[in-house]
């Protein structure tokens, strides 16, 4: 009996060993297995958020991945703010709307479940950088390492460019201030960060921009 039990686990062992060895590593091409390219395909720009704080580490990583990335010159000419204080998104919210009170400015912003100016976010990410011929584009890989990382972590983010606008009103000065930026420094964009509290369906992409040169 003991002969027979050997034997049979000697056939299994031998049978796992066989599909392991010739298991398919994995289904589709390489591509649509990339975790990237998930990313790439699955990130939206969220702007409904859960109140659940984001981990700390998950907010340095996502600067640190922001910052991984490739820059003209690698000269990396930008500066990585992170605020996680509800008590300082809502006051800059506070100081916003009663700024631009009566001019409709926020309307865009003020539906059911508003929470603050940022998108509803637990979390913001703010990215400045000197004018320089290259700074777009460097903050601009910079804004999309965050992002697809942020989704990879399943975060949600949203690029707001309004910062802009929004830090430029003169109440929001010591704001802006308190965010510590270099000299020279001009905010460029903030970046929502929180968990997504919507799944909206991918909005429309023109693949006819893309043509082959021959
Ligand atoms: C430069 C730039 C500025 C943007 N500014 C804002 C903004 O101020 N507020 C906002 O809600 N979304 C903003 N967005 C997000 C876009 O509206 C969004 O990316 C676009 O509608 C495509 O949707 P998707 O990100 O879900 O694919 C901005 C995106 C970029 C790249």
């Amino acid at each position: 009996m003991k002969q027979i039990i050997c034997v049979l686990a000697l056939c299994v062992t031998a049978l796992l060993a066989i599909w392991l060895v010739t298991k398919p590593k994995c289904e589709g091409t390489a591509a649509e297995q990339s975790s990237v390219v998930e990313a790439i395909k699955s990130r939206r720009s969220i702007r409904a958020y859960k109140d659940t704080p984001v981990e700390r580490e998950k907010l340095q990583l996502l600067a640190e991945c922001g910052v991984l990335a490739p820059s003209a010159m690698n000269k990396q000419e930008w500066e990585v703010r992170i605020v996680d204080s509800k008590e300082w998104i809502d006051g800059a919210t506070a100081t916003y709307l009663k700024a631009i009170e009566g001019t409709g400015k926020a309307d865009y912003m003020l539906k059911p479940g508003f929470k603050n100016i940022f998108r509803n976010a637990p979390a913001v990410i703010f990215v400045a950088a000197p004018e320089g011929v290259f700074a777009g584009e460097n903050v601009g890989c910079l804004a999309q390492n965050i992002m697809l990382a942020a989704t990879e972590l399943d975060l949600g983010t949203c690029f707001l460019g309004s910062a802009q606008m929004i830090f430029a009103e003169p109440a929001m000065q010591s704001h802006l201030q308190s965010l510590g930026f270099s000299e020279g420094y001009k905010l460029r964009y903030a970046l929502a960060v929180g968990y997504p509290d919507e799944s909206p369906e991918a909005k429309p992409r023109d693949m006819t921009k893309i043509k082959w040169v021959e």
